[in-house]
């Protein structure tokens, strides 16, 4: 599955603004959210939706309604964090898990450290959360862990991705859909996205 990247110009002017190393930490948390709504709103395009019968104040009318109850998010902790009142945003009434995962600097792979799912998750579609796709390390982990307890329909939306960490989930994770605001050149000998915007997580929680 070819990853879905989002091209509307505010997208493209929000990561311009994002990426700036000028940018503090107060726009850095604004702009990740904001993307993290169009993200969301891309990646729920094919939600299924039941028909309901309601009263406007003239009269009665049949409308479509999304069960949001059905929708599970996921961020990858720390930085996924970033994006998670972005997505609450628009479908306040998911339901959110949390996994927790950080990168050995050296090796680059991933360690989980905490998994906390609300019951039922087998039956929502899971949304991961992570601004960064790099390696793809950590993002097939968390797959691979949601996977593990029965989970069947799962996206993967990310800020930034580099092209190795999309062909990883190809690879191990073909039937997940990606939804990224760009896929950038490369990565460097240190793991990270060039241009990339530095460690995610170091500038939403404002670290460094
Ligand atoms: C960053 C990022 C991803 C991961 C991406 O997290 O938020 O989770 O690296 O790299 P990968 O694709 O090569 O696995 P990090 O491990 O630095 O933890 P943090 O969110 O706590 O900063
Ligand atoms: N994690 C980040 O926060 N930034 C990168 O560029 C790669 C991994």
């Amino acid at each position: 599955m070819e990853p879905i990247v989002l091209t509307h110009p505010l997208v493209k002017h929000k990561l311009a603004i994002l990426r700036d190393k000028k940018s503090g930490t107060k726009e850095f948390r604004e702009l990740a959210t904001e993307l993290s709504t169009m993200l969301c709103y891309e990646a729920t395009k094919d939600a299924p939706l039941y028909e309901a019968e309601i009263e406007t104040p003239i009269g009665k009318t049949k409308v479509e309604k999304l069960n949001e109850d059905h929708y599970a998010f996921l961020p990858i902790l720390r930085a996924g964090m970033g994006m998670l009142d972005g997505v609450l945003n628009i479908i306040p009434n998911a339901k959110v898990g949390h996994i927790g995962l950080f990168r050995n600097e050296d090796t680059l792979e991933p360690t989980q450290y905490y998994f906390k799912v609300p019951s039922g998750i087998e039956e929502r579609t899971v949304i991961i959360l992570d601004p960064m796709l790099a390696t793809g390390g950590s993002a097939c982990d968390a797959i691979a862990s949601v996977k593990k307890i029965g989970v069947k329909n799962i996206k993967f939306l990310c800020i930034i991705s580099a092209p190795e960490g999309i062909a990883r989930i190809q690879k191990e994770h073909p039937d997940v859909q990606i939804y990224t605001t760009s896929v950038d050149e490369k990565l460097n000998e240190k793991g990270y996205i060039v241009p990339g915007l530095g460690d995610a997580g170091d500038r939403i929680f404002g670290t460094k």
